[in-house]
Order: C-alpha cells, then sequence, then structure tokens
C-alpha cells in the first residue's frame, strides 16, 4: 500500500523562478552541457538537407534537457577525486537525451498528439510513417553512441531501457479505460515508461567511472525515485495545467482513458463522485469535450490534485534520501536541487 500521510509538499513558486532555478542547477555542469547541446543540434545534422531539418527540429524545439543534467551530474557526483568528466561521460548524456527524444517522437504517432512543447509534432507537420521512421534513426544513433562507450555493463543497462519503455508503453495501452485500482500497477507502468531512463541516466556515469557500488547503487535509486515523481507530476498537469505552459493539449490522458494518479484517488472511493467517474470511464462519455471536463472538475473538487501532490512528494523524498550515501559536491547539492524543480511543476 502507498503512503498517505506526512508526505512533502511541493513549494510553491513561479515559472520564472523556477527558470533561475534551472540555471542554478545545471551551473556545476554548465561546460559539458553546451558541448552536449552542441552534439545534439549540430553533429546529429544529417548529410540529406530534410533529414537535417527534421533533426533540428525535435532538438531545439524548447527541451529542458533533464535527462542531460541528471546524466551529467549524476556523473561529476561520481567522480573519484582529481579526476574531471570525460569524453565517455558526455556521449553517455547524449546517449540518454536521443532516447528520450526517439520515444517522444514515438509516443506522438501513439497518442496522435499533434501539439509537443507547443509546436507541431512531427506526426501532424508531416505524417506518422516519417515520424517513426525518425524515432528509428534517433534509436539508430543512439545504439552508435552505445557503440563509441564501448562498455558492456552499459550497454545492457540501455538494452533494458529500451525494452522497459516499449513494455511500460504496452502496459498503459492494455489498461486503457480500466476502472479497476491497482497502485502497484500504475508505479510499475510509471517506472518502466519513465523511471527506467532517468535512472539509466543518473548511474551510467557512475559506472563508466569506476565509482563504488554503494554509489552506483544511490545513483541508480535517485534516478528511479525521481523519475516516479517526474511522471506523477506529469500526471498531475494533464488535469491541472493550461495548453499555453503544457505546449499540449491538457485532459489528453482521460480522454484517451489512461488512467493516472489523480483519477485513480477517485476512483478508489466508495461514493457517489467515485460511481460518476467510473460511469464516464465505462460509457466513454470521457472521450469528449463535456466527459473529460466533468472527470477533471470531480478529480478538482474532491481531492484529486491534493492527494497527487503529495504521492509525488513521497517519491522525491526517497529520492532525496538516495542522495546521502554520496560524498557532499556541488553536483549532489543540484541532484537535490533538481528534485524540486521537478515537483514545482505542480504549482
Ligand atoms: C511520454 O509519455 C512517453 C514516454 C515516457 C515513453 C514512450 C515510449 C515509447 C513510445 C516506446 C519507445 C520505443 C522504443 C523502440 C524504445 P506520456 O504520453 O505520458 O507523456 P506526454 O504527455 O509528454 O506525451
Ligand atoms: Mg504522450
Amino acid at each position: 500500500m502507498l503512503p498517505r500521510n506526512n508526505m512533502t509538499s511541493a513549494p510553491i513558486k513561479t515559472a520564472t523562478q523556477s527558470q533561475e532555478d534551472l540555471k542554478a542547477i545545471i551551473a556545476p555542469i554548465k561546460e559539458e552541457l553546451a558541448i552536449v547541446e552542441t552534439w545534439l543540434t549540430t553533429n546529429l545534422i544529417d548529410d540529406n538537407p530534410f533529414v537535417g531539418e527534421l533533426l533540428s527540429q525535435v532538438f531545439q524545439s524548447g527541451g529542458k534537457r533533464v535527462r542531460v543534467a541528471i546524466a551529467l551530474l549524476g556523473s561529476k557526483a561520481s567522480l573519484i577525486e582529481g579526476r574531471e568528466m570525460g569524453r565517455l561521460n558526455i556521449i553517455q548524456a547524449v546517449l540518454t537525451e536521443l532516447i528520450h527524444t526517439a520515444s517522444l517522437v514515438h509516443d506522438d504517432v501513439i497518442d496522435s498528439a499533434s501539439l509537443r512543447r507547443g509546436k507541431e509534432t512531427v506526426n501532424k507537420r508531416f505524417n506518422e510513417r516519417l515520424a517513426v521512421l525518425l524515432g528509428d534513426l534517433l534509436f539508430a544513433q543512439a545504439s552508435i553512441c552505445l557503440a563509441r562507450i564501448m562498455n558492456p555493463v552499459v550497454v545492457g543497462i540501455y538494452g533494458q531501457v529500451l525494452g522497459d519503455l516499449c513494455a511500460g508503453e504496452i502496459k498503459q495501452m492494455r489498461s486503457q479505460f480500466n476502472i479497476e485500482v491497482n497502485w502497484e500497477a500504475y508505479i510499475n507502468k510509471s517506472i518502466a515508461k519513465t523511471a527506467s531512463l532517468f535512472a539509466a541516466g543518473a548511474h551510467a556515469g557512475a559506472i563508466l567511472n569506476a565509482a563504488p557500488d554503494l554509489q552506483v547503487q544511490a545513483l541508480k535509486d535517485y534516478g528511479v525515485n525521481l523519475g516516479i515523481c517526474f511522471q506523477i507530476v506529469d500526471d498531475l498537469l494533464d488535469v491541472t495545467g493550461e495548453a499555453t505552459e503544457l505546449g499540449k493539449q491538457p485532459g489528453s490522458d482521460l480522454r484517451a482513458g489512461v488512467i493516472t494518479a489523480p483519477a485513480l484517488y477517485i476512483l478508489e472511493r466508495d461514493d457517489e463522485t467515485a460511481k460518476r467517474l467510473r460511469e464516464l470511464i465505462k460509457t466513454r462519455q470521457i472521450c469528449t469535450d463535456e466527459g473529460s471536463e466533468e472527470g477533471i472538475a470531480l478529480i478538482k473538487a474532491n481531492g484529486g490534485v491534493e492527494a497527487t501532490v503529495k504521492l509525488a512528494g513521497h517519491y522525491a523524498d526517497l529520492a532525496k534520501q538516495s542522495l546521502s550515501k554520496l560524498a557532499p559536491s556541488d553536483a549532489r547539492d543540484s541532484l537535490e536541487n533538481l528534485i524540486n524543480y521537478v515537483l514545482i511543476r505542480t504549482k
């Protein structure tokens, strides 16, 4: 059973403050981040100008590079004294972002999404076949990065992640419009589709740095818990967010019958509110404008938002606890501040 009480509440901050926070968070890895950025926006450009344009569209679309920051900070926090970050740490960060971007391009095909980060998705601007191929091309680039890293343990970790991402999406697809409340299944799906890549990003650099097992494990635990927290916040924003700030249509999970934490908190009740939400889902009224608006209103009026914020706070606390096993450093402080940055999105 998931804990319900004594959980952290998200701090209240504005969007501008959160941008300032991000600047401070990435300060210890500023130079490495710039190299990764150049790699993603320049080195990947294909000989074919059309493919080159597609690649620059997906990488210059205002992504916050949260996974890149996690990878570089995890690498920096696990450096053996006197050592510097190296080429392999950079490639591991690039690899993590490539897999993330590829999965989003494919996810937008699966969701038939027309907007991502406020811009037209590749499937909307061109077509689904092209988006599938672009996603594949990005996965191919990720394989080249893995080959350059030449570490079989890291190859195994990222191979597992690719499988987990697909399995997570399949689990989600198979449970659409399912009104049964199964928290374990929800968390496991969130680990597969999101936290697995966060965990790989956070601890693979420590493996490359030959850091002690305790540190490698601490970073892995950090990544898993932060990833779960991130997905819960993402699920919450689908209920509370505005199209302008989300860069995509809110309410799209509910409309597609994807039942996440805010709705689960209502469905687990034994009252008229739960009965009505179940009915909206079972009859597919939830797929309509009125039905999804009513569903969102039920969640908001019956504590679904507050309970979800607390649940995200619980995983944020677990992520914070994992960091205590790392030696104090500016990179460790940034990893901690990154947790707050993820939670701030709930405001
Ligand atoms: C966004 O979820 C999507 C993911 C976190 C992962 C998607 C993974 C795949 C499509 C499988 C990847 C394929 C291979 C070959 C590895 P969301 O829909 O909840 O978030 P969104 O609101 O940002 O779209
Ligand atoms: Mg999606």
